[in-house]
């Protein structure tokens, strides 16, 4: 098994950190535009394997694709990261350019890979990626449900004082402040609803301390978060490259499914070797399916903007 992570920023860096520590493949490589970084960072993390006690190997690339020949799963986390005060769809009009040259040059060397992308604004860098490859759709798979998922376990966790590893909870909808929908509803303590343990209002405030939770860490650091986005990536390459068929929100293409079309957004997937192999049906209520709506709605708009970039 070989992995690809393109980017060697932050996000691709602790990504690549944690598919090495899992020994999930082989071989990982790291690849980067700038001179040297992902030569630099994969040295230093081979040198952890005596430490760590991993038999992956790990190189670095300047820009030479051919390095990441014959990838079985590649995961895009190129782009500039948000700052303060950003949102993710801000950075579209740099990030659409170089996603698009990186899906381009990912597949010349490597034509049957699955392609994970984390860069932002994820939702529409994902549809970018899916029409401009012409991939068939279980191959493209946008990483923000699994970490926005994992944040709204953190905040419920610090309410309820539990560990977050006994809680169910998902986020689907898009990957932005204001798009990405948290199911109360659907969220358990080892399958008791956590909806009968929390007020209304301690309800509220977890929701949207889960929509803004990337944003409130870009403040804290000054610039975008890596450890939490970079665990997510590994555990869905993990999912995939182990066959392990979990079940993760993901953003994937929708052709009628929650009444959605021609759009990529974050519902629940069976994650398994050849991508993602099926969209689960969890009946939303009226309410959440509104919200579902309105999400679309304004990643579709997102990628109207695609239209008018020269990409
Ligand atoms: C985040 O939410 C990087 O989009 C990513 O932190």
């Amino acid at each position: 098994m070989k992995i690809t992570v393109v980017g060697a920023g932050a996000v691709g860096a602790t990504c690549a950190d944690n598919i090495i520590r899992k020994e999930l493949a082989e071989e990982v490589v790291l690849l980067d535009i700038k001179e040297g970084l992902a030569e630099g960072k994969a040295l230093d993390m081979f040198q952890t394997a005596s430490l760590l006690e991993f038999d992956t190997r790990v190189t670095g690339s300047t820009n030479d694709y051919s390095k990441t020949a014959n990838s079985d799963v590649v995961v895009i986390t190129s782009g500039i990261p948000r700052k303060p005060g950003m949102t993710r769809e801000e950075l579209i009009g740099i990030n659409a350019g170089i996603v698009k040259t990186v899906t381009e040059n990912i597949l010349k060397h490597s034509p049957n890979a699955i392609i994970i992308v984390i860069s932002n604004p994820m939702d529409t860098m994902t549809y970018l990626a899916l029409k401009s490859s012409g991939l068939p759709k279980n191959r493209i798979i946008g990483m923000g449900g699994i970490l926005d998922s994992a944040r709204f376990k953190t905040y419920l966790s610090m309410e309820l004082k539990c560990s977050p590893n006994d809680l169910h909870g998902v986020v689907i909808g898009g990957h932005g402040d204001t798009t990405m929908i948290p199911l109360m509803r659907l969220a358990t303590l080892n399958g008791a609803p956590v909806a009968n343990m929390l007020s209304v209002d301690k309800q509220k405030q977890i929701v949207a301390d889960t929509m803004v939770g990337g944003a409130t860490l870009t403040k804290l650091i000054g610039t975008s978060a890596w450890y939490a986005p970079g665990a997510a990536g590994a555990l869905l390459v993990e999912s995939i490259v182990r066959d392990q068929k979990k079940v993760f929100p993901c953003c994937v293409s929708l052709e009628g499914e929650y009444g959605q079309k021609d759009i990529c957004l974050g519902v629940p997937v069976v994650i398994g070797r050849n991508g993602w192999e099926k969209i689960i049906d969890y009946k939303l209520n009226a309410e959440e399916q509104d919200l579902f709506n309105k999400s679309a709605d304004a990643v579709r708009n997102m990628n109207s903007v695609l239209d008018t970039l020269t990409v």
